[in-house]
């Protein structure tokens, strides 16, 4: 049986860390040729290596997603390693923890440019090389969707890049580009700790049990159940999705 992501080419943003690391591997045992961006190039090599070691095919490239000229420099060299360019994970982002009242401009224009330009930045940069057939999964949040405390600007980015989504959707179809949005419930990665650990008034434990609650399904996400998400969009299995708001949230949104 030929692997799900057979002779396609992807890139993974933030792929050094958390969710993005896992699907850069995931895709990778799956076929892919997977080029392993994130701002960190210690990281990034990380996972290159890791992937190395398992036999699949991996480049390891640093570059900023609010950059369009790294983007565009980085998106490059994929291609030109790899020979095409079939999928786009937009996974890299950061969070921001605060309310109206109490969140800086700082904050705010960091969480939207890593997120939201981020997005726009890495979609254009691909798209001067993506076909028909291709994909471009992007990672929104339950936080697009559902309000919560003290996650003004998160909330709003992410809302933002679940619009992004829909519009990218219908102006991609006619090419044949297909367009998605995952939004993960509460997976425990280094973004999430300080949040945590914030909710539990410093006490990470605490913060964890009280996140809990909100999830019907009884445990928090791991990282493998977004990959899984993300390498079924980004694959052909996923042929007649473009536009859809997909969430791995163990029944969070649900309620
Ligand atoms: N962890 C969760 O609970 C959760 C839930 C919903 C959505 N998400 C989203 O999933 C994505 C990944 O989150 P994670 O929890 O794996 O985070 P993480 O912090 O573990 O990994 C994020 C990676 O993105 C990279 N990165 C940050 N800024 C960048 C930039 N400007 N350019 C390139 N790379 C950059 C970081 O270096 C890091 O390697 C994010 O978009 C996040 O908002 C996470």
């Amino acid at each position: 049986m030929s692997k799900r992501l057979q002779d396609k080419v992807a890139i993974v943003t933030g792929a050094g860390s958390g969710i993005g690391q896992a699907a850069a591997l995931r895709f990778a045992e799956e076929g892919a040729a997977v080029a392993v961006l994130d701002l960190s190039p210690e990281a990034a090599a990380t996972t290159a290596m890791l992937i190395d070691k398992e036999d699949g095919q991996a480049l390891a490239l640093a570059a900023d997603v609010r950059k369009a000229d790294e983007l565009d420099e980085a998106i490059d060299a994929a291609v030109a390693e790899f020979g095409g360019l079939h999928v786009l994970y937009n996974n890299a982002g950061v969070d921001s923890r605060g309310s109206v009242a109490d969140t800086s401009e700082e904050d705010w224009e960091r969480c939207f440019a890593v997120n939201v330009t981020g997005t726009f930045l890495c979609s254009r940069s691909a798209l001067r090389h993506m076909g028909r057939g291709s994909a471009i999964v992007n990672q929104g949040s339950v936080a697009g969707l559902v309000g919560v405390p003290n996650f003004a600007a998160y909330c709003a980015a992410k809302g933002a890049v679940v619009s992004l989504t829909r519009s990218m959707a219908l102006d991609l179809a006619p090419r044949g580009i297909r367009v998605n949005v995952i939004c993960p419930g509460t997976v425990f990665t280094p973004l999430m700790e300080p949040m945590l650990a914030a909710r539990g008034d410093g006490d990470l434990q605490l913060g964890l049990e009280r996140t809990l609650v909100k999830y019907p399904i009884g445990r928090l996400g791991q990282v493998e159940d977004i990959a899984n998400v993300a390498l079924f969009l980004a694959s052909d299995e996923a042929a007649f999705m473009t536009g859809s708001v997909v969430t791995p949230d163990g029944g969070m949104t649900a309620q």
